[in-house]
């Protein structure tokens, strides 16, 4: 039986559901899955990840298909990528085998709050790894807590597949030049915070963060990647402090399959003029089109759609990348998991 939710408005937010799962690293190996019923973790008050930020995580989506199955996407890419971020802040990475078996148990347990097929929900999926060991001075812990939560979500940006306005701001950074933008590192968040909570006010759904180094490169796009259409291709940030998007490498290989071409290169603001359609792209955020980019510092303003609709090259990825991780269109790039 499924829980009583109201699947169709469902926020992106943390509902509660019945099971977590936790795995402690101690003695220099990981021990035995605990599933666990509580909310809270009960942790040393000097644990690494309260002072030195030894905090990972990533997100990663479960579907219920039009054919009843339980498909989870690309888990073995999220599993690849906590490992890179574990190494990029000298923690201790997560067998793949021990990442996919905690993905796939947190959901069978908490299956009665899979989202129907239809509903625009999906069960949002988050590991997260953190330093346990207490700490003073400034060094690695020996003991590392992983935890896999779920819970149901609905659309990242307010009101679903439709455009939003988005800003560039100059003031800010989200990371530092060969720093942990590559990383899915908490700390990486809490740099954005400011500057996010400021273009909310101002009524952007998102900060378009600019290279750190230079500030003339197009970086990534609030929790996303960005992607643009331009003379017919699909071209995307190339840096080494945005996150290597999942979605992003997806809509590639997707975008190749439709005949365009992709191009992974710098791009500077100014080219922002001659492309058709633009988005952000993430396993939260799917395919959030753009309407406009203001930038805050010179007063320009570029509107991408003139329609004010998504554009047609973003509607087909969403209605492709849709469509394999519910199950209607064929799953001939192996993204799949089904859940049993
Ligand atoms: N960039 C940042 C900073 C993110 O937090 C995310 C979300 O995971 C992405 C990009 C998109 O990555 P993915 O498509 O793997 O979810
Ligand atoms: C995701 O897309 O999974 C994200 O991590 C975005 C976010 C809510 C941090």
């Amino acid at each position: 039986m499924n829980a009583d939710i109201e699947w169709g408005s469902l926020p992106f937010g943390y509902y509660p559901t019945d099971y977590n799962l936790r795995c402690t690293f101690r003695d220099g190996k990981w021990g035995e899955i605990e599933v666990s019923q509580s909310e809270t973790l009960n942790i040393h008050m000097a644990a690494t990840s309260l002072h030195y930020s030894q905090e990972i995580f990533e997100g990663l989506k479960a579907f219920r298909g039009v054919d009843g199955k339980i498909r989870i996407f690309r888990m073995r890419d999220n599993a690849k990528r906590m490992q890179d971020s574990a190494r990029g802040l000298l923690m201790e990475p997560i067998p793949t085998e021990l990442f996919e078996e905690m993905c796939v148990r947190a959901v069978k347990l908490n299956e009665r709050f899979i989202p129907p097929y239809g509903s625009g929900a999906s069960l949002y999926i988050r590991p997260l790894e953190i330093g346990i060991s207490p700490r003073i001075g400034v060094k690695r812990a020996d003991e590392y807590l992983f935890v896999v939560l779920v819970t149901p979500v609905g659309p990242y940006f307010k009101g679903g597949f439709q455009n939003t306005n988005i800003c560039i701001m100059r003031e800010y950074d989200r990371v530092a030049p060969q720093g942990t933008g590559r990383w899915k590192v908490g700390g990486n968040y809490a740099a954005s915070l400011a500057a996010s909570h400021k273009a909310h006010e101002m009524g952007y759904s998102a900060v378009l963060f600019l290279d750190p180094k230079e500030k003339k490169y197009l970086d990534e796009c609030g929790p996303a990647n960005f992607y643009a259409i331009k003379d017919g291709k699909y071209i995307t940030p190339k840096s080494d402090s945005i996150l290597p998007s999942i979605t992003n490498m997806s809509l590639m290989q997707l975008a190749r399959d439709m005949g365009m071409e992709v191009e992974q290169r710098h791009i500077t603001v100014d080219e922002l003029e001659s492309v058709s359609e633009a988005a952000a792209c993430g396993t939260a955020a799917v395919c959030s089109p753009i309407g406009r980019i203001d930038d805050l510092n010179t007063g320009k303003k570029y509107q991408i759609s003139k329609d004010g609709k998504p554009g047609p090259i973003t509607t087909e990825f969403v209605r492709k990348l849709e469509g394999i991780r519910q199950g209607e269109l064929p799953d001939t790039h192996g993204w799949i998991t089904f859940v049993e």
